[in-house]
Protein backbone atom coordinates (compact mmCIF):
# COMPACT_ATOMS: atom_id res chain seq x y z
CA UNK A 1 0.00 0.00 0.00
CA UNK A 2 1.47 3.32 -1.09
CA UNK A 3 1.54 5.83 1.92
CA UNK A 4 1.12 9.37 1.88
CA UNK A 5 3.73 11.80 2.19
CA UNK A 6 3.83 14.69 4.80
CA UNK A 7 4.02 17.07 1.48
CA UNK A 8 0.57 15.54 0.42
CA UNK A 9 -1.09 15.76 3.31
CA UNK A 10 -4.00 18.31 3.11
CA UNK A 11 -2.82 20.34 5.93
CA UNK A 12 0.83 20.89 4.63
CA UNK A 13 -1.03 23.54 2.04
CA UNK A 14 -1.66 25.41 5.37
CA UNK A 15 1.38 24.82 7.35
CA UNK A 16 4.55 23.66 5.06
CA UNK A 17 4.57 26.69 2.39
CA UNK A 18 6.91 29.31 3.15
CA UNK A 19 4.26 31.86 1.84
CA UNK A 20 3.16 35.07 3.63
CA UNK A 21 -0.38 32.58 4.24
CA UNK A 22 2.17 30.02 5.19
CA UNK A 23 3.72 32.42 7.83
CA UNK A 24 0.47 33.29 9.29
CA UNK A 25 -0.60 29.85 9.77
CA UNK A 26 1.80 29.28 11.60
CA UNK A 27 2.52 32.53 13.78
CA UNK A 28 -0.99 31.22 14.63
CA UNK A 29 -0.02 28.39 15.85
CA UNK A 30 2.74 29.40 17.98
CA UNK A 31 0.07 31.78 19.53
CA UNK A 32 -1.58 28.84 20.58
CA UNK A 33 1.81 27.05 22.17
CA UNK A 34 2.07 24.70 19.12
CA UNK A 35 5.83 24.30 17.93
CA UNK A 36 6.06 24.55 14.19
CA UNK A 37 7.31 20.50 14.61
CA UNK A 38 4.37 19.45 16.36
CA UNK A 39 1.74 20.55 13.15
CA UNK A 40 3.78 20.71 10.03
CA UNK A 41 3.72 17.46 8.35
CA UNK A 42 1.67 15.62 10.47
CA UNK A 43 -1.75 14.44 10.01
CA UNK A 44 -4.10 17.25 11.08
CA UNK A 45 -7.19 15.24 13.13
CA UNK A 46 -10.36 17.59 13.80
CA UNK A 47 -12.39 16.10 16.29
CA UNK A 48 -15.57 17.53 15.85
CA UNK A 49 -17.59 17.06 19.12
CA UNK A 50 -21.16 17.53 19.54
CA UNK A 51 -20.78 18.28 23.55
CA UNK A 52 -22.85 20.82 24.82
CA UNK A 53 -24.08 21.27 28.18
CA UNK A 54 -27.94 21.16 27.45
CA UNK A 55 -27.22 17.51 25.55
CA UNK A 56 -27.54 15.36 28.56
CA UNK A 57 -26.55 12.38 26.17
CA UNK A 58 -23.51 13.53 25.47
CA UNK A 59 -22.52 15.43 28.89
CA UNK A 60 -19.35 12.96 28.46
CA UNK A 61 -17.91 13.52 24.99
CA UNK A 62 -16.12 16.81 26.44
CA UNK A 63 -13.98 14.47 28.51
CA UNK A 64 -14.27 12.08 26.12
CA UNK A 65 -12.27 14.21 23.48
CA UNK A 66 -9.63 14.26 25.66
CA UNK A 67 -8.93 10.14 25.30
CA UNK A 68 -9.06 10.73 21.44
CA UNK A 69 -6.70 13.57 21.90
CA UNK A 70 -4.38 11.42 23.46
CA UNK A 71 -4.54 8.22 21.02
CA UNK A 72 -3.42 10.74 18.02
CA UNK A 73 -0.84 12.52 20.08
CA UNK A 74 0.04 8.89 20.80
CA UNK A 75 0.01 7.72 17.03
CA UNK A 76 1.86 11.04 16.08
CA UNK A 77 -1.22 13.31 14.91
CA UNK A 78 -2.06 17.04 15.74
CA UNK A 79 -5.30 16.75 17.08
CA UNK A 80 -7.89 19.73 17.63
CA UNK A 81 -11.40 19.77 18.81
CA UNK A 82 -14.11 21.77 16.58
CA UNK A 83 -17.50 22.36 18.58
CA UNK A 84 -20.20 21.51 16.21
CA UNK A 85 -23.82 21.53 16.41
CA UNK A 86 -24.73 20.01 19.12
CA UNK A 87 -28.88 18.59 18.53
CA UNK A 88 -30.39 17.20 21.35
CA UNK A 89 -33.32 15.40 21.03
CA UNK A 90 -35.15 16.03 24.21
CA UNK A 91 -35.24 19.81 24.13
CA UNK A 92 -35.13 20.80 20.07
CA UNK A 93 -38.55 21.97 18.98
CA UNK A 94 -40.70 21.39 17.02
CA UNK A 95 -38.37 18.66 15.75
CA UNK A 96 -34.84 17.98 16.07
CA UNK A 97 -35.22 16.46 12.66
CA UNK A 98 -34.61 19.98 11.34
CA UNK A 99 -31.25 20.27 12.16
CA UNK A 100 -30.24 17.42 11.01
CA UNK A 101 -28.99 19.08 7.68
CA UNK A 102 -27.38 21.79 9.40
CA UNK A 103 -25.05 19.59 11.16
CA UNK A 104 -24.27 18.42 8.21
CA UNK A 105 -23.55 21.22 6.41
CA UNK A 106 -21.79 22.78 9.83
CA UNK A 107 -19.08 19.54 9.43
CA UNK A 108 -18.53 19.72 5.49
CA UNK A 109 -17.94 23.47 6.02
CA UNK A 110 -15.80 22.97 9.06
CA UNK A 111 -13.91 20.22 7.47
CA UNK A 112 -13.39 22.05 3.98
CA UNK A 113 -12.18 25.46 5.16
CA UNK A 114 -9.67 24.36 8.10
CA UNK A 115 -6.79 22.49 7.72
CA UNK A 116 -7.94 19.09 8.29
CA UNK A 117 -6.61 15.67 7.25
CA UNK A 118 -8.60 13.48 8.95
CA UNK A 119 -11.70 14.00 10.96
CA UNK A 120 -13.26 11.97 14.46
CA UNK A 121 -17.05 12.22 14.38
CA UNK A 122 -18.39 12.70 18.13
CA UNK A 123 -21.92 12.40 18.58
CA UNK A 124 -24.63 9.72 19.13
CA UNK A 125 -28.35 11.12 20.15
CA UNK A 126 -30.21 10.36 17.25
CA UNK A 127 -29.73 13.09 14.44
CA UNK A 128 -26.47 13.91 15.23
CA UNK A 129 -25.10 10.27 13.65
CA UNK A 130 -26.54 11.07 10.78
CA UNK A 131 -26.09 14.33 10.64
CA UNK A 132 -22.31 13.94 11.26
CA UNK A 133 -21.67 11.22 8.73
CA UNK A 134 -22.85 13.01 6.17
CA UNK A 135 -21.10 15.74 6.07
CA UNK A 136 -18.09 13.73 6.56
CA UNK A 137 -19.41 11.59 3.87
CA UNK A 138 -19.38 15.09 1.08
CA UNK A 139 -16.20 15.79 2.51
CA UNK A 140 -14.65 12.48 1.82
CA UNK A 141 -11.72 12.78 4.34
CA UNK A 142 -10.60 9.91 6.40
CA UNK A 143 -13.36 9.87 9.34
CA UNK A 144 -13.88 7.68 11.93
CA UNK A 145 -16.95 7.29 14.00
CA UNK A 146 -17.09 7.34 18.11
CA UNK A 147 -20.47 6.61 18.84
CA UNK A 148 -21.55 8.06 22.50
CA UNK A 149 -22.62 4.69 24.07
CA UNK A 150 -25.77 4.02 25.87
CA UNK A 151 -26.81 5.03 28.85
CA UNK A 152 -26.87 2.48 31.74
CA UNK A 153 -30.42 0.90 32.66
CA UNK A 154 -32.97 3.19 34.47
CA UNK A 155 -34.21 1.60 37.44
CA UNK A 156 -37.73 1.78 39.16
CA UNK A 157 -38.48 -0.20 42.44
CA UNK A 158 -36.03 -2.59 41.52
CA UNK A 159 -37.22 -3.27 37.65
CA UNK A 160 -35.08 -1.70 34.54
CA UNK A 161 -36.46 1.10 32.64
CA UNK A 162 -36.25 1.47 29.17
CA UNK A 163 -35.82 5.29 27.67
CA UNK A 164 -38.73 6.82 25.90
CA UNK A 165 -41.00 3.20 25.71
CA UNK A 166 -41.40 3.09 29.01
CA UNK A 167 -42.13 6.71 29.28
CA UNK A 168 -44.75 6.03 26.80
CA UNK A 169 -46.05 2.76 28.89
CA UNK A 170 -46.45 4.36 31.98
CA UNK A 171 -47.89 8.13 31.23
CA UNK A 172 -50.80 5.54 29.73
CA UNK A 173 -51.32 4.31 33.03
CA UNK A 174 -50.84 7.73 34.39
CA UNK A 175 -53.69 8.89 32.08
CA UNK A 176 -55.71 6.01 32.66
CA UNK A 177 -55.54 6.81 36.07
CA UNK A 178 -53.49 4.21 38.04
CA UNK A 179 -50.41 6.00 38.56
CA UNK A 180 -49.51 8.80 41.26
CA UNK A 181 -47.72 11.39 41.32
CA UNK A 182 -45.32 10.10 43.84
CA UNK A 183 -44.90 7.03 41.76
CA UNK A 184 -44.27 9.06 38.82
CA UNK A 185 -41.68 11.32 40.16
CA UNK A 186 -39.69 8.35 41.19
CA UNK A 187 -39.69 7.04 37.57
CA UNK A 188 -38.88 10.48 36.59
CA UNK A 189 -35.51 10.25 38.83
CA UNK A 190 -34.44 6.81 37.76
CA UNK A 191 -35.08 6.55 33.76
CA UNK A 192 -31.91 8.16 32.98
CA UNK A 193 -29.11 7.25 35.58
CA UNK A 194 -25.94 7.93 33.23
CA UNK A 195 -24.57 9.94 30.42
CA UNK A 196 -25.21 8.41 27.58
CA UNK A 197 -28.12 8.29 24.43
CA UNK A 198 -31.27 6.34 25.16
CA UNK A 199 -30.90 2.51 25.88
CA UNK A 200 -33.47 1.26 24.31
CA UNK A 201 -33.18 0.34 20.28
CA UNK A 202 -34.30 3.73 19.21
CA UNK A 203 -33.13 6.16 16.94
CA UNK A 204 -29.55 6.23 18.51
CA UNK A 205 -28.77 2.91 19.48
CA UNK A 206 -29.82 1.91 15.86
CA UNK A 207 -27.81 4.28 13.79
CA UNK A 208 -24.48 3.94 16.09
CA UNK A 209 -24.98 -0.07 15.04
CA UNK A 210 -25.59 0.74 11.86
CA UNK A 211 -22.31 3.01 11.52
CA UNK A 212 -20.73 0.18 12.96
CA UNK A 213 -22.50 -1.80 10.14
CA UNK A 214 -21.24 0.07 7.76
CA UNK A 215 -17.26 -0.20 8.63
CA UNK A 216 -17.15 3.75 9.84
CA UNK A 217 -16.09 2.60 13.77
CA UNK A 218 -14.41 0.45 15.28
CA UNK A 219 -15.25 -3.35 15.68
CA UNK A 220 -17.63 -3.25 18.77
CA UNK A 221 -17.57 0.35 19.59
CA UNK A 222 -21.30 0.58 19.06
CA UNK A 223 -22.65 -0.94 21.89
CA UNK A 224 -20.21 0.07 24.95
CA UNK A 225 -22.19 2.12 27.32
CA UNK A 226 -21.05 5.55 28.15
CA UNK A 227 -19.80 5.35 31.26
CA UNK A 228 -17.89 1.76 30.54
CA UNK A 229 -14.12 2.39 30.88
CA UNK A 230 -13.59 0.16 27.74
CA UNK A 231 -15.36 2.90 26.38
CA UNK A 232 -12.63 5.59 27.22
CA UNK A 233 -10.18 3.01 26.10
CA UNK A 234 -12.33 2.81 22.20
CA UNK A 235 -11.77 6.35 22.28
CA UNK A 236 -7.97 6.32 22.58
CA UNK A 237 -7.86 3.44 19.70
CA UNK A 238 -9.97 5.72 17.67
CA UNK A 239 -7.49 8.71 18.10
CA UNK A 240 -5.08 5.89 17.13
CA UNK A 241 -6.16 4.81 14.13
CA UNK A 242 -7.20 7.91 12.46
CA UNK A 243 -3.98 8.84 12.18
CA UNK A 244 -3.39 5.67 10.17
CA UNK A 245 -5.98 6.23 7.99
CA UNK A 246 -4.73 9.59 6.70
CA UNK A 247 -1.28 7.56 5.75
CA UNK A 248 -3.54 5.31 4.15
CA UNK A 249 -6.17 7.81 2.43
CA UNK A 250 -8.84 5.37 3.69
CA UNK A 251 -11.62 7.78 2.47
CA UNK A 252 -15.40 7.21 3.46
CA UNK A 253 -15.88 7.10 -0.29
CA UNK A 254 -13.54 3.75 -0.24
CA UNK A 255 -15.71 2.07 2.84
CA UNK A 256 -19.21 3.32 1.94
CA UNK A 257 -19.94 1.26 -0.87
CA UNK A 258 -23.68 0.02 -1.84
CA UNK A 259 -22.36 -3.17 0.22
CA UNK A 260 -21.82 -1.47 3.27
CA UNK A 261 -25.35 0.52 2.74
CA UNK A 262 -26.97 -2.89 2.55
CA UNK A 263 -25.32 -4.44 5.52
CA UNK A 264 -26.92 -1.73 7.57
CA UNK A 265 -29.91 -2.15 6.09
CA UNK A 266 -29.54 -5.93 7.26
CA UNK A 267 -28.28 -5.12 10.60
CA UNK A 268 -30.86 -2.94 10.98
CA UNK A 269 -33.27 -5.57 10.33
CA UNK A 270 -31.59 -7.93 13.03
CA UNK A 271 -31.86 -4.92 15.58
CA UNK A 272 -35.76 -4.00 15.06
CA UNK A 273 -33.86 -0.38 14.43
CA UNK A 274 -35.53 2.74 14.18
CA UNK A 275 -38.00 3.54 11.17
CA UNK A 276 -36.14 6.92 10.96
CA UNK A 277 -32.81 4.39 10.25
CA UNK A 278 -35.09 4.37 6.89
CA UNK A 279 -34.82 8.18 6.42
CA UNK A 280 -31.07 8.73 7.18
CA UNK A 281 -29.76 5.43 5.31
CA UNK A 282 -30.97 6.91 2.07
CA UNK A 283 -29.64 10.40 3.23
CA UNK A 284 -26.00 8.85 3.80
CA UNK A 285 -26.57 6.81 0.72
CA UNK A 286 -27.37 9.98 -1.42
CA UNK A 287 -23.91 11.87 -0.74
CA UNK A 288 -22.51 8.95 -2.06
CA UNK A 289 -24.71 8.96 -5.31
CA UNK A 290 -26.21 5.36 -4.17
CA UNK A 291 -29.73 5.27 -4.83
CA UNK A 292 -31.93 3.49 -1.59
CA UNK A 293 -34.80 2.58 -2.59
CA UNK A 294 -37.45 1.89 -0.12
CA UNK A 295 -38.42 -1.25 -1.15
CA UNK A 296 -34.64 -2.33 -0.30
CA UNK A 297 -35.46 -1.87 2.87
CA UNK A 298 -38.80 -4.57 2.81
CA UNK A 299 -37.02 -6.74 0.74
CA UNK A 300 -33.94 -7.15 2.94
CA UNK A 301 -36.52 -7.25 5.79
CA UNK A 302 -37.73 -10.46 4.48
CA UNK A 303 -34.96 -12.28 4.46
CA UNK A 304 -33.32 -11.41 8.08
CA UNK A 305 -34.74 -12.70 11.00
CA UNK A 306 -35.32 -10.38 14.45
CA UNK A 307 -32.33 -11.17 16.80
CA UNK A 308 -31.72 -8.90 18.90
CA UNK A 309 -34.34 -8.79 22.12
CA UNK A 310 -34.32 -5.14 23.12
CA UNK A 311 -37.27 -2.90 23.95
CA UNK A 312 -39.49 -1.26 22.31
CA UNK A 313 -39.97 -4.45 20.13
CA UNK A 314 -38.08 -7.03 22.80
CA UNK A 315 -37.56 -7.39 26.24
CA UNK A 316 -33.50 -6.23 27.18
CA UNK A 317 -31.82 -2.91 27.22
CA UNK A 318 -28.70 -1.76 25.48
CA UNK A 319 -26.28 -2.55 28.30
CA UNK A 320 -27.71 -5.98 28.52
CA UNK A 321 -26.97 -6.19 24.62
CA UNK A 322 -23.07 -5.40 25.27
CA UNK A 323 -22.99 -8.27 27.81
CA UNK A 324 -24.39 -10.99 25.37
CA UNK A 325 -21.89 -9.88 23.02
CA UNK A 326 -22.51 -6.93 21.47
CA UNK A 327 -23.21 -6.06 18.03
CA UNK A 328 -20.48 -8.57 16.78
CA UNK A 329 -21.98 -10.90 18.07
CA UNK A 330 -25.31 -10.38 16.19
CA UNK A 331 -23.59 -9.91 13.35
CA UNK A 332 -21.98 -13.10 13.21
CA UNK A 333 -24.96 -14.86 13.55
CA UNK A 334 -25.98 -13.54 10.81
CA UNK A 335 -22.55 -13.57 8.74
CA UNK A 336 -24.21 -15.24 5.90
CA UNK A 337 -26.71 -12.83 4.65
CA UNK A 338 -23.82 -9.83 4.83
CA UNK A 339 -21.23 -8.75 2.41
CA UNK A 340 -18.06 -9.91 4.26
CA UNK A 341 -15.88 -8.30 2.22
CA UNK A 342 -16.93 -4.88 2.50
CA UNK A 343 -13.94 -2.94 3.98
CA UNK A 344 -13.95 -0.79 7.20
CA UNK A 345 -12.04 2.16 8.92
CA UNK A 346 -10.05 -0.46 10.60
CA UNK A 347 -8.64 -1.49 6.85
CA UNK A 348 -10.08 -4.95 7.94
CA UNK A 349 -13.12 -6.62 6.41
CA UNK A 350 -16.16 -6.58 8.22
CA UNK A 351 -15.84 -10.77 7.77
CA UNK A 352 -12.41 -10.48 9.79
CA UNK A 353 -13.74 -8.31 12.14
CA UNK A 354 -16.76 -10.35 13.54
CA UNK A 355 -14.86 -13.55 13.61
CA UNK A 356 -14.32 -15.28 16.33
CA UNK A 357 -17.48 -13.34 17.94
CA UNK A 358 -20.10 -15.00 20.31
CA UNK A 359 -22.70 -14.72 21.99
CA UNK A 360 -22.43 -15.01 25.82
CA UNK A 361 -26.78 -14.71 26.33
CA UNK A 362 -28.88 -16.34 24.36
CA UNK A 363 -32.26 -14.53 25.70
CA UNK A 364 -30.73 -11.31 24.88
CA UNK A 365 -29.29 -12.21 21.30
CA UNK A 366 -31.33 -15.51 19.59
CA UNK A 367 -29.99 -17.81 18.23
CA UNK A 368 -31.12 -18.15 14.10
CA UNK A 369 -33.65 -21.29 15.05
CA UNK A 370 -34.76 -19.02 17.75
CA UNK A 371 -35.78 -15.49 16.50
CA UNK A 372 -37.74 -12.63 17.94
CA UNK A 373 -39.45 -12.80 14.74
CA UNK A 374 -38.61 -14.61 11.85
CA UNK A 375 -38.72 -11.46 9.42
CA UNK A 376 -37.36 -7.99 9.96
CA UNK A 377 -38.86 -5.72 11.89
CA UNK A 378 -39.93 -3.11 9.72
CA UNK A 379 -42.35 -3.28 6.01
CA UNK A 380 -42.82 -0.35 3.56
CA UNK A 381 -46.19 0.47 1.98
CA UNK A 382 -47.69 1.60 -1.15
CA UNK A 383 -51.08 2.76 -2.16
CA UNK A 384 -53.38 5.60 -2.86
CA UNK A 385 -52.63 7.39 0.25
CA UNK A 386 -49.16 6.73 -0.08
CA UNK A 387 -48.11 6.49 -3.76
CA UNK A 388 -44.70 6.96 -2.46
CA UNK A 389 -44.32 4.64 -0.31
CA UNK A 390 -45.06 4.95 4.11
CA UNK A 391 -43.61 2.65 6.65
CA UNK A 392 -44.89 0.39 9.66
CA UNK A 393 -42.49 -1.04 12.23
CA UNK A 394 -44.24 -4.59 12.71
CA UNK A 395 -41.99 -5.74 15.08
CA UNK A 396 -43.63 -3.24 17.93
CA UNK A 397 -47.15 -3.53 16.64
CA UNK A 398 -50.03 -5.57 17.21
CA UNK A 399 -50.54 -8.20 15.41
CA UNK A 400 -54.19 -8.34 15.14
CA UNK A 401 -54.15 -5.04 13.56
CA UNK A 402 -51.56 -5.51 10.72
CA UNK A 403 -54.78 -6.14 8.99
CA UNK A 404 -57.63 -3.65 9.69
CA UNK A 405 -60.05 -1.62 8.01
CA UNK A 406 -61.93 1.49 9.97
CA UNK A 407 -63.31 4.76 9.50
CA UNK A 408 -61.03 7.39 9.71
CA UNK A 409 -61.08 10.23 12.27
CA UNK A 410 -58.59 13.34 10.92
CA UNK A 411 -56.53 15.57 12.92
CA UNK A 412 -55.72 18.45 10.70
CA UNK A 413 -52.54 19.28 12.36
CA UNK A 414 -50.34 18.73 15.78
CA UNK A 415 -52.36 21.10 17.84
CA UNK A 416 -55.86 20.08 16.58
CA UNK A 417 -55.05 16.40 17.68
CA UNK A 418 -53.58 17.61 20.99
CA UNK A 419 -56.56 19.65 22.17
CA UNK A 420 -59.20 17.01 20.45
CA UNK A 421 -57.09 13.71 21.95
CA UNK A 422 -58.41 14.29 25.45
CA UNK A 423 -62.20 15.04 24.98
CA UNK A 424 -65.11 12.67 25.91
CA UNK A 425 -67.24 13.97 23.03
CA UNK A 426 -64.31 13.28 19.76
CA UNK A 427 -66.26 10.92 18.36
CA UNK A 428 -63.87 8.20 17.97
CA UNK A 429 -64.22 4.21 18.26
CA UNK A 430 -61.85 1.53 18.87
CA UNK A 431 -61.78 0.41 15.45
CA UNK A 432 -61.11 3.88 13.92
CA UNK A 433 -58.11 4.95 12.42
CA UNK A 434 -56.56 8.26 13.77
CA UNK A 435 -55.07 10.26 10.86
CA UNK A 436 -52.51 13.53 11.57
CA UNK A 437 -51.82 15.64 8.85
CA UNK A 438 -49.27 18.68 8.44
CA UNK A 439 -46.62 16.84 10.39
CA UNK A 440 -44.00 16.13 7.12
CA UNK A 441 -40.67 17.41 6.25
CA UNK A 442 -42.11 20.99 5.35
CA UNK A 443 -45.16 20.74 7.28
CA UNK A 444 -44.29 19.27 10.60
CA UNK A 445 -42.07 21.35 9.56
CA UNK A 446 -38.71 18.59 9.86
CA UNK A 447 -41.66 15.88 10.24
CA UNK A 448 -41.83 15.77 13.85
CA UNK A 449 -42.19 12.70 15.84
CA UNK A 450 -45.73 12.77 16.51
CA UNK A 451 -46.43 9.43 15.00
CA UNK A 452 -47.55 7.64 17.65
CA UNK A 453 -51.05 9.43 18.01
CA UNK A 454 -51.65 9.09 21.84
CA UNK A 455 -55.00 6.96 22.14
CA UNK A 456 -58.14 9.27 23.07
CA UNK A 457 -58.54 9.19 27.12
CA UNK A 458 -61.70 8.14 26.91
CA UNK A 459 -60.35 4.93 25.09
CA UNK A 460 -57.61 4.77 27.80
CA UNK A 461 -59.87 4.01 30.01
CA UNK A 462 -61.65 1.12 28.10
CA UNK A 463 -58.77 -0.21 28.36
CA UNK A 464 -57.35 0.40 24.96
CA UNK A 465 -53.89 0.31 24.11
CA UNK A 466 -53.31 0.45 20.71
CA UNK A 467 -55.07 1.66 17.37
CA UNK A 468 -54.14 1.96 13.77
CA UNK A 469 -52.55 5.46 13.39
CA UNK A 470 -51.43 7.01 9.75
CA UNK A 471 -49.24 10.36 9.73
CA UNK A 472 -46.77 11.97 7.52
CA UNK A 473 -44.91 12.16 10.68
CA UNK A 474 -42.13 10.02 12.40
CA UNK A 475 -42.27 8.07 15.24
CA UNK A 476 -39.20 8.05 18.38
CA UNK A 477 -37.63 4.71 17.82
CA UNK A 478 -38.54 4.06 21.30
CA UNK A 479 -42.16 4.31 20.39
CA UNK A 480 -44.40 1.47 19.53
CA UNK A 481 -47.89 0.68 18.38
CA UNK A 482 -49.93 0.39 15.29
CA UNK A 483 -48.94 3.27 13.73
CA UNK A 484 -47.87 4.30 9.66
CA UNK A 485 -45.29 6.59 9.33
CA UNK A 486 -44.22 9.03 7.03
CA UNK A 487 -46.53 8.72 4.72
CA UNK A 488 -44.92 10.17 1.22
CA UNK A 489 -45.48 12.68 -0.40
CA UNK A 490 -46.82 14.34 2.68
CA UNK A 491 -50.02 16.75 3.46
CA UNK A 492 -48.16 19.93 3.17
CA UNK A 493 -47.11 19.08 -0.20
CA UNK A 494 -50.68 18.09 -1.95
CA UNK A 495 -50.21 14.19 -1.03
CA UNK A 496 -53.44 12.25 -0.67
CA UNK A 497 -53.34 12.35 2.89
CA UNK A 498 -54.31 16.00 2.76
CA UNK A 499 -58.01 14.98 0.97
CA UNK A 500 -58.94 12.26 4.12
CA UNK A 501 -61.95 13.39 5.59
CA UNK A 502 -63.59 11.88 9.05
CA UNK A 503 -65.70 8.77 8.31
CA UNK A 504 -63.48 7.77 5.22
CA UNK A 505 -62.71 4.19 5.25
CA UNK A 506 -58.53 3.20 5.27
CA UNK A 507 -57.45 -0.16 4.95
CA UNK A 508 -54.25 -1.31 6.28
CA UNK A 509 -52.85 -4.70 5.01
CA UNK A 510 -49.01 -5.35 6.00
CA UNK A 511 -48.95 -9.08 4.70
CA UNK A 512 -49.65 -7.39 1.28
CA UNK A 513 -47.76 -4.08 2.01
CA UNK A 514 -50.94 -1.73 0.60
CA UNK A 515 -52.47 1.35 2.49
CA UNK A 516 -55.17 2.61 0.44
CA UNK A 517 -58.15 5.14 1.46
CA UNK A 518 -61.76 3.80 0.22
CA UNK A 519 -62.74 6.35 -2.08
CA UNK A 520 -63.28 6.50 -5.79
CA UNK A 521 -60.65 7.62 -7.68
CA UNK A 522 -63.18 10.50 -9.45
CA UNK A 523 -63.60 11.51 -5.61
CA UNK A 524 -60.08 11.53 -4.89
CA UNK A 525 -59.69 14.02 -7.99
CA UNK A 526 -62.67 16.11 -7.25
CA UNK A 527 -60.72 16.97 -3.57
CA UNK A 528 -57.50 17.36 -4.96
CA UNK A 529 -58.84 20.01 -7.23
CA UNK A 530 -61.01 21.91 -4.25
CA UNK A 531 -57.16 21.76 -2.10
CA UNK A 532 -55.99 24.68 -1.07
CA UNK A 533 -51.82 24.87 -1.07
CA UNK A 534 -51.50 25.78 2.83
CA UNK A 535 -48.94 29.54 3.05
CA UNK A 536 -45.32 28.61 3.43
CA UNK A 537 -44.42 27.63 7.03
CA UNK A 538 -41.62 30.29 7.57
CA UNK A 539 -40.68 33.65 5.46
CA UNK A 540 -37.35 33.57 6.76
CA UNK A 541 -33.85 32.35 8.06
CA UNK A 542 -33.34 28.90 8.07
CA UNK A 543 -36.52 27.54 8.46
CA UNK A 544 -37.28 28.93 5.13
CA UNK A 545 -34.42 27.62 2.91
CA UNK A 546 -35.56 24.13 4.88
CA UNK A 547 -38.59 24.23 3.61
CA UNK A 548 -37.79 24.98 0.11
CA UNK A 549 -35.42 22.51 -0.41
CA UNK A 550 -35.94 19.60 1.86
CA UNK A 551 -36.41 16.31 -0.26
CA UNK A 552 -39.53 13.72 0.83
CA UNK A 553 -39.09 11.12 3.39
CA UNK A 554 -38.83 8.06 0.73
CA UNK A 555 -35.31 10.45 -0.38
CA UNK A 556 -34.83 11.09 2.83
CA UNK A 557 -35.05 14.55 3.58
CA UNK A 558 -32.05 15.63 2.69
CA UNK A 559 -31.49 19.69 1.05
CA UNK A 560 -31.67 18.46 -2.99
CA UNK A 561 -28.52 20.67 -3.15
CA UNK A 562 -26.56 18.25 -0.88
CA UNK A 563 -28.29 15.19 -2.27
CA UNK A 564 -24.82 14.50 -4.68
CA UNK A 565 -21.51 12.60 -4.84
CA UNK A 566 -19.88 15.53 -6.53
CA UNK A 567 -16.66 16.34 -5.15
CA UNK A 568 -16.47 19.12 -2.86
CA UNK A 569 -14.43 21.97 -4.50
CA UNK A 570 -11.38 22.88 -1.80
CA UNK A 571 -10.60 26.01 -1.10
CA UNK A 572 -7.82 28.22 -2.20
CA UNK A 573 -5.33 28.27 0.89
CA UNK A 574 -3.08 30.81 -1.07
FE1 LIG B 1 -30.56 11.62 23.08
FE2 LIG B 1 -32.66 9.79 23.19
S1 LIG B 1 -32.57 11.86 23.92
S2 LIG B 1 -30.72 9.61 22.30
Amino acid sequence: MKLQTPEELRSYKWFGLDTMKGFSHRSRMKQLGHRREDFTGKPAIGIVNTWSEINSCHAHLRERAEAVKRGVLQAGGFPFEIPAFSITETYMKPSPMLYRNLLAMDTEEYLRSLPVDGVVLMGGCDKTTPGLLMGAISMNLPAIYVPAGPMLRGNWNGQPLGSGTDLWKYWAERCAGNLGIEEWEEIEGGIARSPGFCMTMGTASTMTALAEAMGMTLPGASSIPAVDSNHVRMAVDSGKRIVDMVWEDLTPARILTREAFENAITVDMAIAGSTNAIIHLPAMAGRRGIGLELKSFDEISQRVPVLANIRPSGEYLMEDLYYAGGLRALMANIGDLLHLDALTVNGKTVGENISGATVTNAEVIRPRDRPLSATGGTAVLYGNLAPDGAVIKTSAASANLLTHAGPAVVFKNYRDMHERIVRDDLEVEENSVLVLQQAGPIGGPGMPEWGMLPIPHKLLRRGVRDMVRVSDARMSGTSYGTCVLHVSPESHAGGPLAFVRDGDTIRLDVPNRTLELQISEEELSRRRAQWVKPAPVSPRGYLSLYTERVTQAHRGCDFDFLETAAVVPEPEVG
